[in-house]
C-alpha cells in the first residue's frame, strides 16, 4: 500500500481527508515541516494545503521539491487557483480546487499523480543507474593495477580475446546500461507522454538539459529566439529529434577511456559513430524511407561492440596484462575482427530489438546477412560514406562508395550521395562544440 503525507493546519479537514483516502493508502499527517525529511523517505505523495504553506511560507514547498522527487498535489481554495497554478511553475504535479465534494475526485487524482510519477520514475532512475554505470566504467578504467586480473602473465599464448572476456566474466568492467534510455523514451512515447512530461523528465539531468537547449540553438535548429529552458528546446526539437539527442549525449558520455594510448582511437570512434548517425537519418530522408527502427541511433550503435572492447583493451594494457611490447596494430585488429560479433551480443543482451543486433553483427559483411533488411543497407552504406570522408579509425585506402553492395541494393546515385556528403559534413561541423 502506498503511503501519502498530508500536511496540512486545518485539523477538521485533516480528519476528513484521512476518512477519505485511508482506505487507499497509508496516510500521515505533519502539522509543521519538523522531521519532514524523515517522512520524505517513506512516502509516495505529498498531499500539500494551502493552509500549510501559507503558515510557512513557500520555502517548505520548495525544500520538497529539492530534497525529494515526490508527487506534491496541492489542495488550493476556490479564491486562489491562480497561487496553485503558480506552485506548479515551481514542480508541484497539479492541485485540487477545494469546492463542492471534492474528496470524491481526491483518490483518482493522487492515483493518477502515483502512476505517472512511476512513470517519470523509471526513466530518472535510468538517467541516474547510467551516470553511476558511466562512473564506474570511468573508475574502473582507470584504476590503478591494484586489483588483480588472475589473467596469464604477459607473453603467454592466451588470446588477448580471452583476457577480455574473462575480465567481463568476472564483473571487471561493468556493461554500460545506456540502452535502457532509448528503451524508456520509446516506452513513454509510446503512451503517449507529452514533450512538457518529457521535458520536466529530463531537467532532472543537468547535462543533458544544457546540451539539449544548446543543440536547440544551433543554426541547423535555431528559430528566431534564442531557447533558454529545457522546455523550450524539447518544444523546438520536438519529440524524435530530442530523443536522438538524448540518445546522443548520452552515448558521447561512454567514450572514455584513461589509457592515454587509446585516447585518440576512442575519440575517433565516436566521431564515426555520430557521422554516421547523421549519414543513416540522412540517406532514410533521402530515400523517404520507414524503417521500423530510428536510422539515427542505429548507426550511432553500429559500432558499440568496438567501443567495450577498446575500453577492455586499454584496461589489460593499463593493468600490463598484454605485455609491454604488444603491437597497437595487432589489438586494432583484434578489435577490429571480434567487434560486430561482440557488439550483436552486446544489444541482444541489453534487449535491442533484431534490427540493431542485425546491423552490429552485418555492418562490416553485408553478405553473411540473411535476409538483408533495408536499415542494415542503410547502415552499411552510412559507415563506407562515413569512413571515405575520413571519420575512421584509421587512414583507410581509398573507399570506393558509389561501387558498394548497398549503394547498389539502395539505388543511391552520384547525385545522391553527393547531397548526403554534403549534408553530414555540415552537421558534424556543428555539433563538434557541443558535444566536446
Ligand atoms: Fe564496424
Ligand atoms: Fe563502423
Amino acid at each position: 500500500m502506498k503511503s501519502v503525507l498530508i500536511a496540512s493546519r486545518n485539523s477538521a479537514e485533516v480528519r476528513e481527508l484521512k476518512e477519505t483516502i485511508g482506505q487507499e493508502y497509508n496516510v500521515s499527517v505533519i502539522t509543521s515541516p519538523n522531521k519532514v525529511d524523515d517522512y520524505l523517505k517513506k512516502y509516495g505523495l505529498v498531499l500539500l494545503d494551502h493552509t500549510f504553506t501559507e503558515y510557512y511560507g513557500e520555502d517548505f514547498l520548495m525544500g520538497v521539491l529539492r530534497k525529494s522527487y515526490l508527487p506534491v498535489l496541492m489542495l488550493t481554495p476556490p479564491d486562489d487557483v491562480k497561487g496553485a497554478i503558480e506552485t506548479m511553475r515551481v514542480g508541484t504535479c497539479n492541485y485540487i480546487v477545494k469546492v463542492g465534494d471534492y474528496h470524491k475526485v481526491l483518490n483518482l487524482s493522487i492515483r493518477q499523480a502515483i502512476e505517472k510519477f512511476d512513470e517519470q520514475d523509471q526513466m530518472k532512475q535510468t538517467i541516474i543507474t547510467l551516470k553511476k554505470r558511466v562512473n564506474e566504467l570511468e573508475e574502473r578504467v582507470g584504476a590503478s593495477g591494484e586489483e588483480d586480473v588472475q589473467a596469464s602473465s604477459p607473453g603467454t599464448s592466451t588470446s588477448i580475446l580471452d583476457q577480455i572476456v574473462f575480465i567481463f566474466k568476472r564483473g571487471e568492467i561493468n556493461l554500460p546500461s545506456l540502452p535502457q534510455i532509448t528503451i524508456k523514451f520509446k516506452e513513454m512515447v509510446n503512451k503517449g507522454v507529452s514533450l512538457q512530461e518529457i521535458a520536466f523528465l529530463l531537467q532532472q539531468d543537468a547535462a543533458i538539459s544544457c546540451k539539449l537547449i544548446s543543440v536547440s540553438n544551433s543554426v541547423y535548429y535555431g528559430g528566431l529566439t534564442e531557447n533558454k529552458t529545457l522546455g523550450q528546446a524539447v518544444a523546438r526539437l520536438g519529440l524524435t529529434t530530442t530523443r536522438q539527442y538524448v540518445d546522443a549525449i548520452s552515448n558521447r558520455a561512454l567514450y572514455v577511456t584513461k589509457n592515454k594510448k587509446f585516447l585518440e582511437f576512442i575519440e575517433k570512434l565516436w566521431e564515426h559513430s555520430l557521422s554516421c548517425a547523421y549519414a543513416s537519418q540522412i540517406v532514410s530522408e533521402v530515400l523517404k524511407l520507414e524503417l521500423p527502427d530510428d536510422a539515427f541511433t542505429l548507426g550511432l550503435m553500429h559500432d558499440i561492440g568496438k567501443l567495450v572492447l577498446f575500453q577492455a583493451v586499454g584496461e589489460l594494457q593499463r593493468r600490463k596484462k598484454l605485455g609491454e611490447n604488444v603491437d597497437t596494430a595487432e589489438l586494432y585488429n583484434t578489435v577490429n575482427i571480434h567487434h560486430n560479433k561482440f557488439g550483436a551480443a552486446l544489444l541482444k543482451r541489453w534487449k535491442f530489438s533484431s534490427g540493431y543486433v542485425q546491423i552490429a553483427a552485418y555492418h562490416d559483411n553485408l553478405e553473411e546477412a540473411d535476409p538483408i533488411s533495408k536499415e542494415l543497407l542503410v547502415v552499411h552504406f552510412a559507415n563506407l560514406l562515413v569512413k571515405s570522408m575520413g571519420y575512421d579509425q584509421t587512414q583507410q585506402a581509398e573507399i570506393d562508395v558509389e561501387d558498394a553492395e548497398s549503394t547498389r541494393l539502395l539505388r543511391l546515385n552520384s547525385t545522391m550521395i553527393a547531397q548526403v556528403k554534403d549534408q553530414v559534413k555540415g552537421r558534424m561541423e556543428e555539433m563538434r562544440g557541443i558535444f566536446a
